[in-house]
């Protein structure tokens, strides 16, 4: 589940919700907020596209919506706490308003549907990741008085023939699913319960919608699944062709299809998993200037004996061997990765081995977890959630400080370099700035001069932060 760290909340790597808004529109409006990876906001922008069919307008002022719905995420208990937290909210909202209606999406559907709608009475509607085309009916009999419910998970729902509704408009960088659900039954991992088997997308369609979105003005796309390495279309899991009369497509092929569509649309992708990662991606990588040299590879844990328990299926030697073939064939590639704190049964010495491998690998960029148990899952079921909270929260401590001079270190070696930036937009913190990402994923801002969103510029870098590249732009690249 991945990144463009700056625009999606990503409950699963912290943030802020994002909500949405459509306009030109007459009659009833939906408002969503979405919670969770980047795969929910994706989700929500099918959720806007099959509603505004109907003749919804989305709009991010709440207090004028007919139709409330918050795209859940389940990863940790946090998560799920805050979107409980919301809810509540929302039900003052109602006793001002008795025919809105208030309805959750996502990952808790499944979970928390009877308690949500029986017990605490917090929403009149539940729809599960594959049950959005069912919307449009599940809002119809609210209106009647029912409890609308559809948590049924489907084994090649894909959403494929759906334009999402692009929800940043003049929007610069989008993500594209190309697969949903997962099958790798990660033993802390509440994903493959919730959004149920994996399946992937007719590659025809995500070519379409990535050359519509270039079209639009889009100059970046981040294709998602949870383990895109898994990406195969007309393939068994053992990689035969089901069809002998159909072409077949893999991940490599995949991003290359994407980035034949323009040398000036950037190709980024996200989760990749270590244990499928080939040498055939990273070949391909290599050969495309607008594929970014960059991956997020979550290792979890340093240590071989944690990763077995956590049914990663590699070990420490196979995670350090992928890191060396991504070296091999691009000595520049960013690499960011997720890691779990007082996992079930972590010792001291479990812990020093992933404070090794972090100083091994010297990760440009991390996500760091405490662990939380999730029901359901194969650690709850197996293992003893032993390690006690503060001891979790030190280790977290730890390793944070540690990948913050990580983070810093990868950004002082760019000093001095002149580096490509694609133009995302001004700056936060100042209007005569502007910012954007390098290849490598490095957020860079730089005086605005005459440069605008949207283009791509060579930018020098003079200074940094741990999180920032400080440049001056010096030519226009296109
Ligand atoms: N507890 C803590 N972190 C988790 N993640 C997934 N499940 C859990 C859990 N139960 C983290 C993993 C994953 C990222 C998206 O969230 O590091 O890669
Ligand atoms: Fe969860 Fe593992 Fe699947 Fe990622 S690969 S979604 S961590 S089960």
């Amino acid at each position: 589940m991945e990144l463009n760290q700056n625009k999606v909340i990503d409950e699963s790597r912290q943030g802020e919700p994002v909500v949405l808004e459509t306009v030109n529109h007459s009659g009833k409006k939906l408002y969503v907020e979405s919670y969770g990876c980047q795969m929910n906001f994706s989700d929500s922008e099918v959720v806007a596209s099959i509603m505004t069919k109907e003749g919804y307008a989305t709009t991010r002022n709440i207090d004028e919506a007919d139709v409330v719905l918050i795209n859940t995420c389940s990863i940790r208990e946090n998560a799920e706490q805050r979107v409980r937290n919301r809810l509540t909210e929302f039900k003052h909202k109602k006793g001002q308003n008795p025919d809105l209606v208030v309805g959750i999406l996502g990952c808790m559907a499944e979970r928390l549907k009877k308690v949500l709608l029986e017990e605490e009475k917090l929403v009149d509607l539940v729809a599960g990741p594959d049950a959005y085309r069912d919307l449009p009916n599940l809002v119809e009999e609210v209106g009647t008085g029912q409890k609308a419910v559809n948590v049924l998970l489907s084994r090649d729902e894909t959403y494929a023939d759906i334009s999402p509704v692009r929800l940043d408009q003049g929007g610069i960088s989008a993500f594209v699913t190309i697969m949903r659900g997962c099958d790798n039954m990660c033993s802390f991992c509440v994903v493959p319960f919730t959004r149920g088997r994996e399946r992937s997308r007719d590659p025809q369609t995500i070519v379409e919608e990535c050359k519509d979105l270039f079209e639009k003005g889009y100059r970046e796309v981040t294709l998602l699944g949870q383990n895109v390495d898994s990406y195969r279309w007309n393939l068994t899991s053992k990689g035969e062709i089901k069809d002998v009369n159909q072409p077949t497509t893999n991940f490599a092929q995949l991003i290359e299809m994407v980035a034949h569509i323009s040398p000036n649309l950037r190709v980024r992708f996200s989760t990749s998993h270590p244990k499928d990662m080939t040498d055939e991606v990273l070949e391909i990588m290599a050969k495309y200037e607008n594929i970014c040299p960059y991956i997020h590879l979550p290792v979890q844990s340093g240590h071989t004996d944690v990763l077995t328990r956590m049914n990663r299926g590699y070990s420490r030697e196979w995670y350090l061997d992928r890191i060396n073939a991504i070296r091999k064939y691009m000595p520049d590639c960013a690499i960011s990765t997720d890691i779990i704190t007082g996992f079930c049964g972590e010792t001291d010495k479990e812990h020093h081995d992933t404070i090794s491998l972090m100083k091994e690998v010297q990760f440009d960029f991390a996500y760091m977890f405490k662990y939380s148990e999730r029901p359901k899952t194969l650690a709850e079921r197996r293992f003893d959630d032993d390690v006690p909270d503060a001891v979790k929260g030190s280790r977290l401590n730890e390793i944070i400080e540690l990948q913050l001079q990580h983070s810093r270190l990868s950004n002082e070696k760019q000093i001095g370099k002149t580096v490509k930036v694609l133009i995302e937009g001004t700056s936060k913190r100042s209007d005569e700035k502007l910012c954007g990402r390098n290849g490598q994923n490095a957020m860079v801002v730089f005086p605005s001069q005459h440069y605008m969103k949207g283009q791509y510029v060579m930018v020098k870098i003079l200074d940094c932060t741990s999180a920032t590249l400080i440049g001056e732009a010096v030519s226009l690249c296109n």
